[in-house]
């Protein structure tokens, strides 16, 4: 839903203006794409992944430098490892349309699988909290964690979704809160402030949420705030997963230590310039009761339950 290729461009749904106006960013060029996941028109790992990988995509076919592309794609945003997987996979592509093409219906089948599986874990009457957005926005297929909301209310193991309103961009608020409303999913919108009291008062049966990055033990990028959720719901008993695709899984990154968070514009936080605006934060693997991926769920201990995903 939040990219389509068609006559020769990528045309972005920019979600800087959901929910209130629907409209289409047109880019033709390696630049216009980049912009657009800068600025957040495009956002969720795996979307900004597939539109880099349709960057690259223009690049080629309007005669650009592949590599120049490639790397100015590559550096529009640090830690969801989905951007520089596309990206490496598109560069490489001796026909990159068709690579992002591939990528993206890989994308959909990912995400059936996960909302399969995730909503093994729910039960009947489950009221669930989520944070960011996770669902078709992030994806360009079900979503990760909103997709196994939507799987888990079709069979019926979901009472109500409460939606953190996820400060500053309001992804919880603005695009969550749209895609549930479409889904007919029952669900309240939160202060992020709330979840803790909820939880105190046994409101909130599980918890979940995607993820940017996840190292190689298991601890998970996710978007700011995400970690004192997973704090809140290990003292509360509240199981806490995280769905996210296999190119979210980064081998490479041996933990959260090394991987790098994206810091924006303080201006995102407050107008006066005195805000401190880091993007996400990282959530130990300790804290993690699962992770569902589209090739099963993994339990801890995660470097082993990782590693063996490598064969
Ligand atoms: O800054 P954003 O809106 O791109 O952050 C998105 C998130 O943190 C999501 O939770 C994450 O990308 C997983 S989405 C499928």
């Amino acid at each position: 839903m939040p990219l389509r290729f068609q006559d020769g461009e990528l045309l972005v749904l920019d979600q800087r203006l959901l929910p209130d106006e629907e409209q289409w960013v047109r880019c033709r060029t390696s630049e216009d794409v980049a912009e657009c996941i800068r600025s957040m028109a495009v956002r969720g790992a795996p979307a900004i992944g597939l539109a880099a990988a349709y960057g690259v995509a223009l690049a080629a076919h309007g005669g650009e430098d592949v590599n120049a592309a490639a790397e100015l794609l590559r550096g529009t945003r640090p830690t969801a490892v989905n951007l520089a997987w596309a990206v490496d996979q598109a560069a490489e592509a001796a026909d990159a349309l068709a690579l992002a093409e591939r990528l993206h219906a890989e994308q959909r089948d990912a995400d059936r699988r996960m909302a399969e599986l995730g909503a093994d874990r729910f039960a009947e009457g489950d009221r669930a909290l989520t944070h960011c957005n996770t669902g078709p926005l992030a994806t360009g297929g079900l979503g990760t964690a909103g997709g196994v909301l939507r799987a888990a209310w079709e069979r019926d193991r979901l009472a109500q979704v409460w939606v953190d309103e996820t400060r500053p961009r309001l992804q919880g608020a603005r695009l969550t809160a749209w895609e549930l409303s479409k889904a007919g999913i029952p669900f309240k919108v939160i202060a992020d402030s709330v979840a803790g009291g909820l939880m105190a008062r046994g409101l909130v049966d599980r918890i979940v949420v995607g993820a940017d990055r996840i190292a190689a033990n298991g601890d998970v990028a996710n978007k700011v705030g995400t970690y004192p959720l997973a704090v809140l719901a290990e003292r509360h008993g509240v199981p806490f997963y995280v769905a996210a695709p296999l190119s979210t899984i980064d081998p490479d990154t041996p933990s959260g230590e090394e991987i790098p968070i994206e810091e924006r514009a303080p201006e995102e936080v407050t107008p006066d310039g005195h805000g401190f605006n880091p993007a996400f934060d990282v959530t130990p693997a300790e804290l993690v009761t699962a992770v569902i991926t589209e090739a099963g769920i993994l339990e801890p201990p995660y470097e082993k339950s990782i590693a063996r995903l490598r064969g």
